[in-house]
């Protein structure tokens, strides 16, 4: 029998359908045993979040400051053939519960180990991606294959809907112009076609630590404007946070202003996006154009986002 540990965290229940229709064909499988993994942080978070909460969030996540978490039904010195572990983007790093994982003893499970990662984001997980394959570097894992799902909508749409959708709890479309929040419920099915493939290495008994396993299924889609905006934003966060961070503590009301300052720091950030992206386009693309493609094949990596048939 083969064993599969899935683990992840999920707030609304989004990242946790992706998971149950990437796992639905593996459950079905005779020789294969899956076990979930649902982290739960202590305390919990609020989910709709009220505003400050949402911002007090935002040097731990960055900081990758973890909180302790309720405790686990695996330990590390349990051995799995193939571990899925599916996070949430915060504030272009991996929601905290999973950085927890991470850093925990259990996440001795990882070692040696080779591991899919299914992130789901509104668009941007770029930054969260390149911390995630660091953690696991560190844990001697090996990183074969990365999923991603992303909002529905355009940019403007899907910031819209998902903060609304964040902060009262609300995600049906609205006013005619923008659509529900989240990810298109189509491409959740059909993310079963990931299982799909893992079931088929896992069975054939085929060495799979080598991967990738999931090419030529569209697993993930990178555009250069999310690449350059990440890459300006992640050291400005950084710096952000520490700055935050030497305020006090998760609550304390020092922090308070420099939240306020943030907020609106990030709220320009994000109009100006717009703006910058279209000057890059219209001046600098021409001498950065090599870099941008090299660096949107290198986010493509390892199972990239051919859709075609080898
Ligand atoms: C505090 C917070 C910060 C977030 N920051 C980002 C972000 O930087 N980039 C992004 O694409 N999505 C961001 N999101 C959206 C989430 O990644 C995610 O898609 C959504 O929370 C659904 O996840 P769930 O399954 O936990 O409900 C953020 C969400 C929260 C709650």
């Amino acid at each position: 029998v083969k064993r599969v540990l899935v683990v992840h965290y999920s707030q609304s229940g989004q990242l946790t359908e992706i998971l149950d229709s990437i796992a639905g064909p593996l459950r079905e499988c005779d020789g294969i045993e899956v076990t979930s993994e649902r982290l739960q942080p202590i305390p919990r978070y609020p989910f709709p979040w009220p505003f400050y909460r949402f911002l007090d969030v935002f040097p731990e996540s960055v900081l990758l400051e973890p909180p302790a978490l309720e405790s686990l039904g695996i330990d590390g010195q349990m051995r799995f053939d193939l571990v899925i572990l599916g996070y949430t983007v915060w504030y272009l790093s991996p929601s905290p519960p999973v950085t927890a994982f991470l850093r925990s003893d259990a996440a001795k499970v990882l070692k040696g180990v080779p591991v899919v990662t299914v992130v789901n984001a509104r668009d941007k997980w770029l930054t969260a991606q390149e911390r995630v394959k660091a953690e696991l570097a560190r844990l001697g894992a090996r990183l074969i294959d990365h999923v991603a799902f992303v909002h529905q909508g355009n940019p403007a749409q899907h910031l819209a809907t998902t903060l609304r959708w964040m902060w009262t709890g609300r995600k049906d479309p609205f006013w005619g112009a923008f659509p529900a929040a989240g990810v298109d419920p189509g491409e959740i099915r059909a993310a079963s076609r990931f299982g799909g493939a893992i079931r088929e290495a896992l069975v054939s008994g085929e060495e799979i630590a080598g991967g990738p396993l999931l090419t030529h299924l569209g697993a993930v889609k990178v555009d250069e404007d999310t690449v350059l905006q990440e890459r300006l934003a992640h050291p400005n966060f950084v710096f952000w946070a520490k700055l935050i961070r030497s305020a006090g503590e998760p609550g304390s009301l020092w922090r308070a202003p420099l939240l306020l300052l943030f907020s609106l720091y990030l709220g320009g950030m994000i109009l100006a996006a717009l703006p910058v992206v279209v000057m890059y386009k219209l001046f600098l693309r021409p001498f950065l154009r090599r870099r941008t493609e090299r660096w949107v094949r290198y986010y493509e990596q390892p199972s990239g986002s051919s859709t075609a048939a080898p």
